[in-house]
């Protein structure tokens, strides 16, 4: 089957808003450390820019949980693939994940981050589809709020493909 893609965000328009986070962010952390968490593999475009543009300390670490594979929908199976190298416990952990959608994933991952004791714990997410949410989440920083279409780049993929576009485009499927 092929897809056409169709622009819904220029790199422009994204970084200029994760820009606007990152300072959001460093006004909110002043004085402290943050440790952001991304949620590999679609989260990692999104840390990376947004951690440049904090301007207090900035520590990284990565987990990956299992996702959709060709599917447009969410099966809601989540499953730890690879978890982090460093304990959580005093830190201020931010999640960075690059789409809520149902919700599933991040509700899970959120309760079992919590029992590791973190000082405090916030989400940012680059996108947020509410319409499709099913398990509720308290996102406290988000870039866009989407209709329901299926995204890709920006990291964000179909079947592992146009996560290095460097726009965020809905996918037609002729
Ligand atoms: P959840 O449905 O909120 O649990 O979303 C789980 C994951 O599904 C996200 O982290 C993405 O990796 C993936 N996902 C959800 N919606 C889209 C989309 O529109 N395009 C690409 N991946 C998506
Ligand atoms: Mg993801």
């Amino acid at each position: 089957m092929a897809e056409k893609i169709n622009t819904l965000f220029s790199e422009e328009e994204i970084n200029a808003r994760i820009r606007q986070i990152g300072e959001q962010i460093s006004r909110d952390y002043e004085g402290e450390e943050v440790h952001l968490i991304c949620v590999l593999k679609g989260g990692s475009f999104f840390m990376c820019e947004l951690a440049k543009r904090i301007t207090v300390p900035v520590f990284l670490d990565f987990m990956s949980v299992s996702s959709y594979g060709g599917e447009t929908t969410s099966s809601g199976v989540v499953k730890i693939v690879k978890d982090l190298d460093a304990p959580l416990k005093g830190k201020n952990v931010i999640v960075v994940e690059d789409i809520v959608d149902t919700g599933r994933t991040l509700s899970y991952l959120l309760n079992m981050l919590k029992g590791r004791e973190p000082k405090s714990l916030r989400l940012c997410t680059l996108l947020d589809k509410p319409e499709r949410r099913v398990v509720d989440v308290a996102v406290d920083y988000t870039g866009f709020i989407i209709p329901d279409k299926f995204i890709v780049g920006y990291g964000l993929d179909y079947d592992q493909k146009y996560r290095n576009l460097p726009f965020i485009g809905t996918v037609e499927f002729e």
